[in-house]
């Protein structure tokens, strides 16, 4: 736990302009008390004293707004601007220098057992009001837009907003969404147009005796028309 607290303390003090010093952090920030009890919670949580664990996170919640389950794995350097609202799930895990805001979800959809909050990767933004529900991964240096939902696996360092969530900027490259309402695809023409081909195809292999055509004809010559003579004819 000692191990963390510099890392928890830079974390606020490198990311938040607003904070001037250590102090002011240790008293001032409730990400900061958030995140060292649940260290002790997941502790606890760890050494079968789930009860305990539980208390004290309910506890921190009552305090600090922030609900964290002590089941949840936090890597170094974590932080929670403002943090009211914050709920982060049991099975949640989260790598390295991730940055959250308030009323931030990581939670399930309900439709899960065992893995079903989200694993967040390395220095991963996740914006104000942001719910991110589902056991997938959102990958290293994305960034979730305020108050996006998102429901599917994030690929890293893109950006992903709105409700259902959507990427829109991947690898720094903003991704071009075709909204071309008028020229959409046919698929019934497009099936008669095959089929009439197909059709076209096996007029021509009725009677045909064997050729190059016939290499792929289910009926091998058995029809006893020559393909070759027909395109000679056609030709003609
Ligand atoms: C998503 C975010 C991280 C910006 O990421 P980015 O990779 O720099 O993306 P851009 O700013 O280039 O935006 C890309 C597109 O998404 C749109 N967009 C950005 N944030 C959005 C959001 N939260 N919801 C919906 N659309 C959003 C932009 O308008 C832009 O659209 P366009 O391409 O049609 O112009 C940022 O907008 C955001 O939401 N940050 C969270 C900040 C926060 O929660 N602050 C709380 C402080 S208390």
């Amino acid at each position: 736990m000692l191990k963390h607290l510099k890392g928890d303390i830079q974390a606020v003090l490198d990311r938040d302009p607003a904070a001037r010093n250590a102090l002011e952090v240790i008293l001032c920030y409730p990400s900061f008390k958030a995140v060292r009890r649940h260290r002790r919670a997941h502790w606890l949580w760890k050494h079968n004293m789930k009860l305990i664990a539980r208390i004290i996170s309910q506890r921190t919640r009552k305090k600090t707004g922030i609900e964290i389950h002590p089941g949840a794995t936090i890597g170094e350097g974590f932080f929670i601007d403002h943090g009211m609202g914050v709920v982060i799930g049991e099975t949640a895990e989260i790598g390295n220098n991730v940055t959250i805001y308030q009323d931030v979800t990581l939670g399930g959809t309900g439709k899960d057992v065992g893995k079903r909050h989200p694993t967040i990767g390395d220095n991963v933004v996740i914006g104000a009001g942001a719910k991110v529900l589902g056991p997938f991964t959102v990958g290293a240096g994305a960034k979730i837009g305020a108050s996006a939902v998102v429901l599917k696996e994030v690929p890293p360092f893109s950006t992903v907003v709105g409700n259902p969530g959507r990427i829109v900027r991947q690898n720094n490259q903003k991704v071009v969404i075709d909204l071309d309402q008028v020229h959409l695809p046919d698929p019934v023409k497009a099936r008669i147009l095959s089929l009439t081909a197909r059709v076209d195809e096996l007029e021509k292999c009725l009677g045909c005796s064997g050729c190059d055509k016939c290499d792929s004809c289910a009926m091998q010559g058995e029809c006893g028309r020559s393909a070759k003579e027909e395109l000679k004819n056609e030709d003609l």
